[in-house]
C-alpha cells in the first residue's frame, strides 16, 4: 500500500495504473496536444480554477473555458465578414453588441465545423479556418457569418479517453463558439456561445456550461442567426 498525505490508500495495481497513465499522458502530450490540461479540463479542475480566478459582478457575462484549440494570430477581420472561404456546415450570423456599449472592443472568436474538426485540428483546412478577429463599431455592435456549431468530442484516444471510458463517461462538448473578449479598462473575457438546443448541455465532458451561455439559433432566411450580447467587467 502506498499512502497519499491526504490519506487515500492506493493498492499496487492502481498504483501501477496510475503511473501507466500518467507515462502514457507525457508520451502522447507535443506541441499540438496538451494532455495533461486536459486531465484538469475533464476532472472539472479547469472550472473550478476559471470560477475562483474570474468571479464576475451581477449583469456581466460569464467566462468559460479556453480549450485547446486557440491559435494565436487569427486574421483581423471585417464587420459581417465570414471566418471560412468554404465550410461544411450551415452558415449563421452571429452577432450582438458589448452591453456598455464599447468601441472598438476586440473579439477573436473560433469554432468548429460541421465535421466536428477545428481549423488547427483538420489537416486539409486553410490557416484561417473558422476563426478570425474583430472589432466593435462606435455603437458597440459586432457580426459575422460562421457556421451552426455541433456537438464534437474532445480528443479521446489517449489515457482521458480511457479514463473515460472506465467510468462510462462520454467524450461530448455540447455545440458551441469560443470568444475572448477584451477592451481597455475591462477585464478580458474568455466565454463560449452555447446552442440552446444543443445534446449534451447536461453533460458536457469538461463541466463547462453555464445556463447564461446558453443562445437560440433562429432561422434567417437561407441562413441561421444568433444574438449574443456580451457585458465586460470592469478592470
Ligand atoms: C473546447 O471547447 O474547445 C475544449 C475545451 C476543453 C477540452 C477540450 C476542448
Ligand atoms: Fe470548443
Amino acid at each position: 500500500m502506498h499512502a497519499f498525505a491526504c490519506e487515500v490508500e492506493l493498492t499496487e495495481e492502481e498504483w501501477r495504473r496510475g503511473i501507466v497513465a500518467l507515462t502514457e499522458t507525457g508520451r502522447i502530450t507535443d506541441d499540438r496536444r496538451q494532455e495533461f490540461i486536459l486531465w484538469s479540463d475533464v476532472l472539472g479542475l479547469s472550472m473550478l480554477v476559471e470560477g475562483l480566478a474570474h468571479p464576475k459582478p451581477d449583469g456581466a457575462t460569464e467566462s468559460t473555458v479556453l480549450g485547446p484549440f486557440w491559435a494565436e494570430g487569427s486574421l483581423e477581420r471585417a464587420y459581417g465578414e465570414a471566418i471560412f472561404d468554404s465550410a461544411v456546415g450551415e452558415p449563421a450570423w452571429i452577432h450582438g453588441t458589448d452591453g456598455t456599449p464599447i468601441a472598438d472592443a476586440s473579439l477573436d472568436v473560433w469554432q468548429n465545423d460541421a465535421n466536428e474538426l477545428y481549423g488547427v485540428q483538420d489537416a486539409e483546412a486553410p490557416e484561417a479556418h473558422l476563426r478570425g478577429r474583430f472589432r466593435t463599431r462606435e455603437d458597440g455592435s459586432y457580426a459575422f457569418v460562421g457556421v451552426r456549431p455541433v456537438p464534437y468530442r474532445i480528443p479521446h484516444d489517449g489515457p482521458v479517453g480511457a479514463m473515460l471510458a472506465a467510468t462510462s463517461r462520454h467524450p461530448w462538448r455540447p455545440a458551441h463558439l469560443h470568444m475572448i473578449v477584451s477592451a481597455p479598462g475591462y477585464q478580458t473575457l474568455t466565454t463560449h456561445v452555447f446552442d440552446a438546443e444543443s445534446p449534451h448541455l447536461d453533460s458536457d465532458a469538461v463541466f463547462a456550461v453555464k445556463p447564461s451561455l446558453l443562445r437560440e439559433f433562429v432561422r434567417d432566411g437561407v441562413r441561421w442567426s444568433v444574438q449574443n450580447d456580451i457585458v465586460l467587467a470592469r478592470a
